[in-house]
């Protein structure tokens, strides 16, 4: 994949990130990924990867983020990684607070994610799959911030990119716990902007619409906004990241659709939301 433009915007948005030097006194983007296996992760690190850009990617499955790697190697990044479950917190927390102290991490990407949905017969999707959901999409987000939280704020410089959804603007029958965890997603990271601006933290949170992806793929019903690909998302991404952008949503009408959904009264909103019908195959 050759560089895009979003990717030399992405360069610049983790310049914002520099905390380490290399041999040649040239700073280092420290750059964290999480869910960089594959997918949008996959395409956020291959489009920021580039010489003097250290690159630690986090997800479960080791060959495939080596894979990943390769190709971040292969266009000039310095790249470490971790078989992670985000889920785990103590393993989370020592493989940040290494990498933290080794290469301070100017930019940070809660990206991981998992999806459910409800059963063909409109069955809840039961409470494991509903709390797995909101565990890798929530905490592990939390699981990722909260340990480089302090030192960002004690350098003054860190920036948070926290990829939401916008099935968390308005919560749609089909994916109750998705949109609960991307709800979170989306508040937490508003907040974290709020307190921390003044600290130097720059926060963007993402709603993204579908892109192609293993996730995207176990969808069944329409698409509503299409699809574009993941690198074409991760682009969108982080050109937002660069311009230090508060918010991205992407497609933007769709989410200011939701939004508006999100403001009618319950019954009217709740009546158009079950005209909005798709369904998530299990294997997320
Ligand atoms: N695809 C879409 O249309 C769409 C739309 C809006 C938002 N999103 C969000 O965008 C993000 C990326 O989605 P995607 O479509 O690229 O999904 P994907 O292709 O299924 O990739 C998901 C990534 O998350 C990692 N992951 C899952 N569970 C994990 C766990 N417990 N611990 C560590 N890593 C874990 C996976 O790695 P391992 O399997 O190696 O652990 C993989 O790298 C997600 O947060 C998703 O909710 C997707």
């Amino acid at each position: 994949m050759k560089p895009s433009s979003g990717a030399a915007q992405a360069g610049g948005a983790a310049a914002a990130g520099q905390g380490a030097t290399q041999a040649d006194g040239a700073a280092v983007r420290s750059v964290v990924i999480t869910g960089a296996s594959r997918g949008l992760g996959a395409a956020l690190a291959e489009a920021l990867a580039g010489p003097g850009v250290a690159l630690h990617l986090l997800g479960r499955d080791a060959a495939a983020l080596e894979a990943v790697a390769a190709r971040c190697r292969a266009r000039g990044a310095a790249v470490w990684l971790a078989a992670v479950d985000v889920t785990d917190a103590a393993a989370m927390a020592a493989v940040l607070r290494d990498w933290d102290q080794a290469r301070p991490v100017g930019l940070a990407i809660a990206n991981a994610g998992v999806s459910a949905g409800t059963g063909p017969d409109g069955a809840p999707e039961g409470h494991d799959a509903a709390l797995r959901q909101v565990r890798v999409n929530l905490e592990g987000a939390l699981n990722l911030v909260e340990p480089l939280l302090p030192g960002m704020l004690s350098r003054r410089q860190g920036q948070l990119l926290l990829v939401g959804s916008m099935m968390g603007f308005r919560g749609l029958p089909d994916v109750p716990a998705y949109a609960a965890s991307k709800a979170g997603v989306w508040a937490y990271g508003e907040a974290l902007r709020a307190a921390h601006r003044a600290a130097g933290l720059r926060v963007t949170v993402a709603a993204p619409g579908f892109f192609a992806s293993a996730m995207s793929a176990r969808v069944r019903g329409a698409r509503a906004g299409g699809e574009v690909s993941a690198e074409a998302m991760a682009a969108r991404l982080l050109r937002a990241v660069a311009r230090g952008r508060g918010r991205v949503v992407s497609p933007w009408w769709l989410g200011a659709g939701l939004r508006a959904l999100a403001l009618l009264p319950p019954g009217l909103g709740d009546r158009l939301a079950r005209l909005v019908r798709f369904r998530v195959e299990p294997g997320g």
